[in-house]
């Protein structure tokens, strides 16, 4: 297949673009690098051997998307790109709908004219809302959403459904992502936040080469096991498969939802103990506030993925621990 990968250049998009060139698919990247890296893709094609087709462009500007369309033949649109801070979107939410559900919007129209309906689109477990029960699982709703960035994807999730109900012909895959992690075992591509990391294992990795003094971890007072949150972490390796499988496997007219994670909870004081067991680097820390929207913990059931995809996660939370420290140890100052 030809598959064009929007966002390829960002963490999850350059890790599944390695896994589709290693299966004998063609890859075509459109990114705007706002997040992204060049470099991204220069170390896909040292990692893989193959190239990589890349259009520097925005997936809101259809004359750029259809300029894509015309010169590749493509099957299917693995679809990454698009904003992803979750406090960044409290304060912006309108850069949030124009890029993830405009984008999302302006990409279809593309396909639409291009006769390419094959999509697979980059979910999150946030659209399961705070009132869901744990494990989450697909059957249940889509529940409240507690930020802008979470609702874009609910929208964006809802759109995807109603073009499937107008045209039977449109075949899409709602991936919903727990907390993927890690980087590519080769240490060459892994996780480059810019300015200070949202999240928890980026940090921990920039602690532990020196680039930020402590980590606070937000709230010790939850009723978990040790009082810190619990998240389902996934080794991105993994979760790039998954929509691997999910290309090859779930193909048929019609929309299916899969959640991708371990189905198990870590706590932010395991993740901080298990990163210096497996590496030996100290990660000082200190307990702090609760962060605003945080939910105590939540993990998948993701046995519908394992039936139906074939698809398990199978790297252990010490590949995950070795494979960041291989990556930030090896370019501390990410891609730049
Ligand atoms: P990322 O920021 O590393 O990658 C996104 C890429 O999209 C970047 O390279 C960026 O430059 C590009 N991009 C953004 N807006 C664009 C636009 N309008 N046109 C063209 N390119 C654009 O993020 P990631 O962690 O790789 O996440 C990929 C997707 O997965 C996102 O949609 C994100 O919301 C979703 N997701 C991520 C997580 C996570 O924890 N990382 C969890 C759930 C879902
Ligand atoms: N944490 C800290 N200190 C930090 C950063 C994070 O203690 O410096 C804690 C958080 O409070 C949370 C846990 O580490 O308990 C994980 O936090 P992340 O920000 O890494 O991940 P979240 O579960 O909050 O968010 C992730 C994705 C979102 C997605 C959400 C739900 O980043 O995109 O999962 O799927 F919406």
């Amino acid at each position: 297949m030809r598959v064009l990968v929007t966002g390829g250049a960002g963490y999850i998009g350059s890790h599944t673009a390695v896994e589709l060139l290693e299966a004998g698919h063609d890859v075509v990247v459109v990114d705007n690098l706002c997040n992204g890296s060049e470099v991204a893709l220069q170390r896909i094609e040292e990692i893989t051997g193959k190239g990589v087709d890349f259009a520097r462009a925005d997936i809101r500007d259809r004359e750029a998307m259809d300029a894509v369309f015309a010169k590749h033949d493509i099957d299917a649109v693995i679809h990454f790109a698009g904003l992803k801070a979750v406090g960044e979107s409290v304060g912006k939410p309108l850069a949030y709908y124009e890029n993830n559900v405009n984008g999302t919007l302006v990409l279809c129209q593309a396909m639409e004219a291009a006769g390419v309906r094959r999509i697979v689109f980059s979910s999150s477990a946030t659209v399961y809302g705070s009132e869901a029960p744990v494990p989450y699982v697909e059957t249940t709703p889509r529940g409240t959403t507690s930020n802008p960035y979470g609702t874009s994807k609910a929208m964006v999730e809802k759109l995807l459904e109603d073009l499937v109900v107008a045209d039977e012909r449109w075949s899409v895959t709602l991936l919903r992502y727990f907390n993927p992690i890690g980087a590519h075992p080769s240490g060459k591509i892994g996780e480059d936040p810019r300015g200070i990391p949202n999240n928890l294992m980026p940090f921990i990795a920039q602690v532990a080469v020196g680039r930020r003094d402590e980590l606070t971890i937000f709230g010790n007072d939850y009723e978990t096991a040790d009082g810190t949150c619990e998240r389902d972490y996934l080794h991105v390796v993994d979760l790039a498969v998954g929509h691997l499988k999910a290309l090859e496997v779930a193909g048929d007219p019609g929309i299916s939802v899969y959640n991708l994670g371990t189905g198990q909870g870590i706590s932010v004081l395991e993740m901080v103990n298990s990163f210096t067991r497996v590496t030996d680097v100290p990660v000082p820390y200190r307990f702090g506030a609760r962060r605003a929207g945080d939910l105590p913990a939540f993990w998948a059931d993701a046995s519908k993925a394992r039936k139906e995809l074939g698809w398990v996660a199978e790297k252990t939370l010490d590949d995950m621990m070795t494979d960041t420290w291989r990556w930030q140890s090896g370019n501390p100052e990410g891609y730049r």
